[in-house]
């Protein structure tokens, strides 16, 4: 076996688990980040504890794999880190055409957690809240979940196309484009509201025009019969010959009781341009006019781009405290949830390094 040379490079960063795999639930918490250093340095040593912390939870169930990818907002990040800027962090950038508008709301950080348990998605984000309470608001939350065979409310199967294995880390990671930020990723989110009372009404077959792909059976419509609007044409972008694939992890949601329908778009890619490209097809049409008819069925009610650091990046923060976090501690300890806060678990942050701020003071 080959010796270690003395210097070794230094080994690659991990990234957040981007690709894992769809999983049966996801809770999506995007969330601003509050005024004033002292919420900062709570949002810093939080990142740095993430890993603790998803330990904690994440042991009651291994089996249960659950994750949590925390990724940042354009603005948060030039307040959060002095590090350089990841190339392509930016707000999200609205589009619209008429009746079709992709807004963009307000967002500085995302949670996506992810588990084939709600109880353990629903804990994790308990213990977030718990963390950061008085740092952040939360401004969306949605709890997704599985739909028979991994269909949307629309009734597709919805997925099908997504990159896997060594293809999808291809498609999601920075590489050497932006070598200070290798192994880190680009993610936009927008939360749709669908219209499912019109959606019924057509036909299957123009239902299935639109997506470009067989209801029933997920199977791609042959392209001598499958409209130039059809979502999958408009999504498909080719550059220098070769497909740019992005990584979605689309789930549904809803309120039965309050007519509410949607789907949670979630796309990650190591560039966010090719999920814009995407948008303006959608929205715009390509050419200008040739649109999504999935929009006159589903609005969008929110849009943010967010930058994925690697977890290296995050463990990073939970280093010797600094001026900052050990400004934080006092707000930290005075922004502690009393003994009647619904969290069951603060035993987890016990043996977190969030409590070993505290004792920095
Ligand atoms: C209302 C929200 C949306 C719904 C219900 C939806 C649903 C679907 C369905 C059913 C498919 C076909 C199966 C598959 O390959 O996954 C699909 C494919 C796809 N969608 Fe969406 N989608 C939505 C929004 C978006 C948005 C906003 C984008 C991009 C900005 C997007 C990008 C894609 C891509 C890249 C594919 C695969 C195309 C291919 O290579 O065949 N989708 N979507």
């Amino acid at each position: 076996m080959d010796s270690q040379p003395a210097s070794a490079p230094e080994p690659a960063p991990k990234s957040q688990p981007v690709a894992a795999s769809l999983t049966r639930a996801a809770i999506f918490l995007v969330a601003t980040i509050h005024p004033g250093d002292q919420s900062l340095a709570k949002v810093r040593a939080f990142c740095g504890n993430l890993s603790a912390l998803l330990r904690s939870v994440g042991f009651r169930d291994l089996d249960a794999a659950l994750s949590c990818i925390v990724s940042f907002g354009s603005g948060a990040w030039d307040r959060l880190f002095s590090s350089p800027r990841p190339a392509e962090l930016h707000p999200f950038r609205e589009i619209g055409s008429g009746t079709r508008q992709a807004p963009s709301t307000p967002g500085d950080m995302l949670f996506h957690i992810r588990s084939k348990r709600m109880d353990m998605c629903f804990e994790m984000a308990t213990q977030i809240m718990f963390a950061l309470e008085g740092a952040i608001t939360v401004v969306d939350e949605v709890h997704g979940f599985r739909y028979f065979d991994d269909r949307d409310l629309l009734g597709f199967v919805d997925g099908t196309e997504n990159p896997s294995g060594d293809d999808a880390t291809a498609a999601v990671f920075i590489r050497d484009e932006d070598s200070a930020f290798t192994g880190g990723s680009y993610v936009i989110i927008q939360k749709y509201l669908h219209n499912l009372d019109g959606w019924n009404a057509l036909p299957t077959e123009t239902q299935e025009n639109i997506i470009g792909r067989k209801k029933l059976s997920d199977i791609e419509l042959d392209d001598s019969v499958k409209p130039s609007f059809a979502h999958n044409a408009l999504n498909q972008i080719f550059e220098n010959g070769q497909q740019i694939q992005i990584l979605r992890d689309n789930m549904p949601f809803g309120r039965p009781g309050h007519g509410e329908y949607g789907t949670y778009y979630i796309a990650y890619a190591r560039s966010p341009r090719p999920i814009e490209q995407m948008l303006d097809n959608m929205f715009i049409g390509k050419p200008p006019g040739n649109y999504d008819r999935i929009l006159d069925f589903s609005t969008a009610v929110t849009g943010c781009l967010f930058f994925v650091p690697t977890a290296s990046f995050l463990d990073g923060l939970a280093g010797p405290p600094d001026t900052a976090a050990a400004d934080a501690a006092p707000a930290t300890s005075s922004a502690a949830p009393s003994s009647t806060t619904s969290s069951p678990g603060d035993g987890s942050l016990g043996i977190g390094s969030l409590k070993g701020e505290d004792s920095h003071e």
